[in-house]
């Protein structure tokens, strides 16, 4: 039965009248229309739908949105925001500011198709919130072993995402390339 629940998405409250179960995917493309988070598998196996959940990622598929309520939830639409918070910037600046790891994916032209490279920004956003400085193979390891990894792209742009967390880390940490 369709129940109202309330959201927290990108900084902002959210109502939504929808069956508890529904997976919080559905509720962010169809109800919020957000659709950077994308359907692959719907089995929480490729990565497409991630998000973060109070900075955790999850694989949006699979959650059902009841769980949900309460928590901080961050799509890749948020991602500006986040950084302009971390960063104290201003409103002016953080209109025209991507975050470091979204203006790294670009200056490394990583996406092909681009399917699944809103779940592979969020996966970087989260290693480097807990690792400034990223060897390649704990990059690797988040990316295949670390739950909910592993993270598919059926494009093959693997080296290329190894290269942008390098990058996206060094701007991070406030270094010049
Ligand atoms: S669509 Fe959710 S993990 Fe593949
Ligand atoms: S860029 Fe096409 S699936 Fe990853």
């Amino acid at each position: 039965m369709a129940t109202e629940l309330t959201l927290s998405v990108n900084g902002a409250k959210q109502t939504v009248t929808v069956d508890p179960d529904t997976p919080l995917l559905f509720v962010l493309r169809n109800e919020l229309k957000l659709t950077g988070p994308k359907m692959g598998c719907g089995m929480a196996q490729c990565g497409a739908c991630a998000v973060l959940l109070d900075g955790k990622e999850i694989r949006t598929c699979i959650t059902p949105v009841s769980g949900v309520a309460g928590k901080q939830i961050t799509t890749i639409e948020g991602l500006p925001a986040l950084w302009a918070q971390e960063k104290s910037l201003s409103a002016a600046e953080s209109e025209t500011t991507l975050h470091p790891v979204q203006q790294a994916w670009i200056d490394e032209q990583v996406p092909q198709c681009g399917y699944c490279q809103s779940g592979m920004m969020i996966t970087a956003v989260q290693l480097l919130s807990k690792n400034p400085n990223p060897s390649v193979d704990q990059i690797k390891d988040a990316f295949t072993n670390t739950p909910p990894s592993p993270h598919l792209c059926r494009c093959g742009t693997y080296a290329a995402i190894i290269d942008a967390v390098q990058r996206a880390a060094q701007a991070m940490r406030g270094e010049a390339r």
